[in-house]
């Protein structure tokens, strides 16, 4: 997608190192930075530089192969691999993508390994790209029904970025909508801020900005007025792990959002991509839900007058602040999952039926 009407991705492989936009930055700083070797890869998403869970996918991906460039001996691939799957909790992504390296690299020796795992790791971003576009066109499908019906602009609630800087391109919950502006249907977005980090406000309305799609900041707490004022169409939000029975973690908050969907009728849609189900874990509390550090909620950082980025403290010195980054959604709260191969209820019956085979 377009960031000042050039279109980028948000990983690439170029001039033999692995390129990506440091998220952290954003919106008031474009930034390009290098990973070099896997622990570079490590660290840019620990500290969030890449996040959402596709992207942070496929980032592991290349960190893989990075780490095989640096010294293909097993002993130092398995420990990459167990590093990169540890450096965030909650999505599973991370963990889809690294077994999957490590399968297609499974027996391969020599020379040949390198190229191997960069080809392995570019067809698994490729690979979300292509899905995420799916994910547009069977997502478009709800928003052009909710515009016949209503033949005026179709309001979207979003929490958190599940835009195209979350994934490799088009994004999950953004997807529909791209689809839908690019078809020419008026849409206008309630973009969650989403304590503390802002994803919502930092990178989902900048990338909207981008494309030029209407779109309205609003904090955390204000989704619920909104939908008892009859302002919000649907929500679509992403998802950092749905489990086989349609329960759905995602950003924190976003469990709120769907209650308050709920008791106002408004249709509550997650969008994803296969590579986010797990199919093992059958229970919402044995998801691994992140705690982070504190000083993001303490903490906020902006541009002074100067454009100059600072950091500031905003809570009393003395207090203390708990940051769990994911909630659960159960599915009962769920209108749908929107997914690479269609729409299905958030069921244990319609995820076997799309995903049969
Ligand atoms: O902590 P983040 O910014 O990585 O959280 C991102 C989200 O919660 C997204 O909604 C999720 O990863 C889906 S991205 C398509």
């Amino acid at each position: 997608m377009k960031i000042e009407g050039k279109d980028y991705r948000t990983i690439w492989y170029e001039e033999n190192v692995v390129k990506i936009i440091d998220q952290t930055k954003l919106p008031h700083q474009f930034i390009i930075k290098e990973l070099k070797t896997v622990k570079d890869a490590i660290s840019a998403i620990k500290i969030m530089k890449v996040r959402g869970a596709p992207l942070i996918g496929g980032t592991a991906a290349y960190g893989l192969a990075l780490a095989v460039q640096e010294n293909n001996d097993p002993e130092f691939i398995k420990k990459s691999a167990k590093e990169l799957i540890q450096s965030r909790p909650t999505a599973i992504n991370l963990k889809w993508a690294v077994d999957r390296m490590i399968k297609k690299l499974a027996g391969i020796n020599g020379e040949q390994i390198a190229s191997i795992a960069l080809n392995e790791a570019k067809e698994i971003c490729d690979q979300d790209e292509k899905f995420c576009e799916n994910i547009g066109i069977n997502g478009l499908k709800i928003i052009e029904e909710i515009y016949n019906k209503k033949k005026d602009t179709v309001n979207i609630l979003t929490h958190c970025n599940a835009g195209w800087l979350a994934t490799i391109n088009w994004g999950t919950a953004t997807s529909p909508i791209y689809h839908a502006h690019k078809k020419g249907i008026p849409v206008h977005v309630w973009v969650d801020e989403t304590r503390p980090r802002n994803q919502g406000a930092n990178l989902t309305s900048y990338e909207l900005n981008e494309e030029k799609i209407p779109n309205t900041i609003i904090a955390d707490n204000t989704g619920g007025i909104l939908m008892q004022r009859g302002q919000v169409d649907m929500c679509i939000v992403g998802t950092d792990r749905t489990l086989s029975n349609g329960d759905v973690c995602n950003k924190i908050g976003t469990y709120l959002k769907a209650l308050a969907a709920h008791d106002n009728d408004v249709p509550f849609y997650v969008a994803l991509p296969s590579s986010t189900i797990d199919w093992d874990i059958k229970e919402a509390k044995d998801i691994p839900i992140e705690e982070r550090n504190s000083e993001e909620l303490s903490h906020v950082e902006g541009v002074d007058e100067n454009n100059q980025l600072k950091k500031v403290l905003i809570y009393p010195k003395k207090s203390k602040a708990i940051n769990l980054a994911f909630d659960v959604t159960p599915a009962k709260y769920v209108t749908g999952l929107i997914t690479e191969r269609g729409i299905s209820k958030a069921s244990s019956d319609g995820l076997k039926e799309l995903f049969k085979k």
